[in-house]
Order: structure tokens, then sequence, then C-alpha cells
């Protein structure tokens, strides 16, 4: 039985790509014949609605069978799993209660770990290739849940003049983290909402390469709108539109991923 390699993607700055990434990525891992959980760990819900329609994720975000109920109640999330509309493409859908999770982990015994104890039994289990959690653009205790629970990390970081803003308290963040999680590794980084006609890029790109034992991914996402129709549609890229650039680019993104990160 494969081991469950689970990956988490993380960036203080808003609006980097997490959860394009997160989603689509999933979904091209999962067409690429691999199993996949999506854990939607953002009160913002955005993972949730890349594969499934408003209502549906307000019901859900609304009701009991979300992470925040599981983590609250410290559950086995085994009961949490929802099958998406597409194959071997699986989630854990979030709660608009997210917001308050720092509060509810504050009083716990060993708070850093509950995700992790909470999610040990599907990857014991061995039934997915791949868990990949969405992480809110923050970094405190709830994300480090999501860092101790993962066995990767990706940043994505979007190729614009303030896209790299923050990065260094990323890192410092993670270095916090690693005393606590030693296993952690930083994957990399992903270039996302790229645009190759300004010279911004080339800056950008540079000062990514010079970062010192930081990889980062040759795929790059280039700005496309049909992410975003495919967005507006709650179905991911790789589905709405294959023929599509960006489908395109997640494809090749997954590839080099899932080979990267089981070198
Ligand atoms: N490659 C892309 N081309 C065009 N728009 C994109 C692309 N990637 C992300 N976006 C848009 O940028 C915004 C932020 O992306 P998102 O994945 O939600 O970031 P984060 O999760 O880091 O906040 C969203 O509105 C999304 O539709
Ligand atoms: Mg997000």
């Amino acid at each position: 039985m494969a081991k469950t390699i689970t990956i988490c993607f993380t960036n203080n700055k808003g609006g980097s790509g997490k959860s394009t990434t997160c989603s689509n990525l999933g979904a091209a891992m999962s067409r690429a014949g691999k199993k996949v959980l999506l854990v939607d760990g953002d009160m913002q819900l955005n993972l949730s609605l890349a594969v499934f329609p408003e209502d549906w994720v307000l019901e859900h975000a609304q009701g009991e069978k979300n992470l925040y109920h599981a983590i609250g109640k410290q559950e086995d999330l085994t009961d949490y799993i929802v099958h998406t509309p597409y194959e071997s493409l699986d989630l854990i859908p979030s709660s608009t209660l997210m917001s308050s999770i720092e509060y509810e982990l504050f009083t716990k015994w060993q708070r850093e770990f509950i995700l992790k104890k909470c999610i040990q039994k599907i990857k014991d289990s061995g039934v997915y290739d791949y868990i990949l959690i969405d992480a809110p653009p923050t970094l405190g205790g709830w994300v480090m849940n999501i860092l101790c629970a993962s066995d990767k990390v990706i940043i994505p970081v979007e190729a614009s003049p303030w896209g790299m803003f923050g990065l260094a308290n990323m890192f410092e963040f993670l270095g916090e983290v690693k005393q606590i999680a030693p296993d952690l590794e930083v994957a990399g980084i992903v270039v996302t909402k790229v645009d190759t006609r300004k010279n911004y890029f080339k800056q950008t790109m540079e000062t990514l390469h010079q970062l010192d034992n930081i990889h980062v991914f040759d795929n790059l996402i280039r700005v496309d709108s049909t992410i975003e129709w495919s967005q507006d549609n709650s179905i991911p890229v790789v589905e709405y539109k294959k023929s599509s650039r960006s489908a395109k680019e997640y494809t090749e993104l997954a590839r080099e991923v899932m080979d990267y990160v089981s070198r």
C-alpha cells in the first residue's frame, strides 16, 4: 500500500493562488488516476466552492458535518468526507465558523496537533494517494495545525510587486513550526498569476531563484480568465475546459509536484 502524502498550501498573503492551486492540483492529480482528498481549512470556503455550487457549500458550512465541528469535538475526520462530482476526488468541507477556530484551539491540550490527530486514521488507511489542505492567509495556531498535519508545504506566490511582500515572515514562521514538526518539508514555491509580457515577472523569478535552499517549481501558472469562469461555475479548470492553457498548466504542474514530493 502506497503511503499517503499530505500537502498544504500556505502563504500569509491573501490572493496568492492558494485555493486555486490546491483545488486544481487536486483535480489534476485525480484525473491522473490518483485518489485525492481536499481539506478546506479556510472560512472563505473557496476550496469547497471550487467543486460544489454555492448553495451546497453554504448548507454544509452552516451544518454540523464540517471541519470546524470535527476539530471542536476532536473527532476522526473519516465521517466528514464527502464525494465530489469528480471521480477519485473527495472533500472535507469548511465552515463559516472557522473564523473562531483560534479560540476553539486555545484551551486544548497539545493544541498544535489537533488536526494531525483527527486526520491520522485517514492517513493510516492508505485510501488516498494525496491529501491537500487549503490554508487561510494567516500565520497563527490554526495554520500551525495545518502545517503539523502535513508532510509537505507548497507556497503559492503571485508574480506581482506585492506578491513577495511578507514571504520572509512566512519562512520565519515555518522555521518555528519545524521545531515542533521536524519532518515537515518545504516542497517549494509555485509562481501563479504570471503575465510573461511584463518585465516585473522576470524580476520576480530572479528574486525567487536567489532565495537560499528554496525550490521553485518549473511549471508556472499564467493569468487566465478561464480560471475565473471555472470558479464561477464551481468546476475545476481541468474539468471545465480541458483544452485551456490553465488546464494544461495545472496538469503539468501536478505531474511535476507528484514527481518532486515522492522522490
Ligand atoms: N492563474 C490565474 N488567472 C486568473 N485569475 C486567477 C489565477 N489564479 C487565481 N486567480 C484569481 O485570483 C484570486 C485569488 O486566488 P485564490 O486562489 O483565491 O488565492 P488565495 O487562496 O491565496 O487567497 C481569485 O479571485 C482567483 O479567481
Ligand atoms: Mg484561499
